[in-house]
């Protein structure tokens, strides 16, 4: 590198390097010859989803968790990995990886998330076994099993709840199917990946190369295909 910036073929966002060691943050472009020095075919970030952001690429009215990251990124495509609310906080990623969006958002695919939720009223053993059985809405609408873990319970209850499935406002509804407002949700973990709590609200870092591969050894497997289907009848008809 120190040879190349000699060379004056070191630009950092386009301005030329004229002396080595500078401290260059994650956020700028460092190129050797126009070309990417860090060039890596995807790109995977932790957002710690400040509150008043929407999980979205462009919003016409409102801030989006993509406006959060810089220019950079932008320009490569990255977009959020499923979506929190816009008043949800916590642990969001962003890839421009559709493969393992896909894989970690499709549904009868989807892996762990860990929501930390303070709710109104007190939260009881009742509404621990409600989630764990699979909540039914009047609708008709009905739940996947979902582990609710008390922290502590009170006018105001906090607690762990861990939903496989990632419905719109889901836990807000199934808060509200047993009587208790959300006032606050903060997502901790996708998978086996936790929020990086020194990421303050608004904040995002790369995933280490660690972190992407536990990313995708946790994916569940793809779902199996039935059983093998006998052809025998069809190809009788097609010789017939
Ligand atoms: N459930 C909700 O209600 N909102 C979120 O943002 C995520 C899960």
């Amino acid at each position: 590198m120190r040879r190349a910036i000699a060379q004056g073929r070191v630009t950092v966002d386009g301005a030329t390097v004229v002396s080595a060691g500078a401290q260059v943050g994650p956020d700028r472009t460092v190129c050797i010859d126009g070309q990417d020095a860090d060039y890596r075919p995807h790109d995977y970030l932790m957002l710690h989803k400040p509150a008043g952001v929407v999980s979205a690429t462009e919003d016409p009215r409102l801030p989006t968790v993509v406006g959060l990251l810089p220019p950079r990124y932008r320009r490569r495509g990255l977009f959020p990995v499923g979506r929190l609310d816009r008043d949800t906080t916590g642990l969001l990623l962003l890839t421009n990886d559709g493969a393992l969006a896909h894989a970690l958002m499709a549904p009868g695919r989807h892996v762990d998330k860990v929501y930390e939720v303070l709710v109104e009223g007190l939260l009881t053993e009742a509404d621990r076994a409600a989630f764990a059985a699979g909540l039914a809405l009047r609708s008709g609408e009905i739940f996947a099993p979902a582990a609710l873990s008390v922290v502590s319970s009170g006018a105001l209850s906090l607690a762990r709840l861990t939903l496989r499935e990632g419905r719109h406002h889901q836990i807000k509804r199934m808060m509200a199917a047993r009587g208790h407002e959300v006032r606050a949700l903060k997502r901790i973990s996708v998978a086996q990946l936790t929020l990086d709590e020194t990421l303050p609200p608004g904040a995002w870092r790369r995933l280490s190369d660690e972190e992407t591969a536990l990313l995708r050894s946790s994916l569940p497997a793809p779902p199996q295909p039935g059983p093998p289907r006998d052809h025998s009848k069809r190809q009788q008809k097609t010789r017939i």
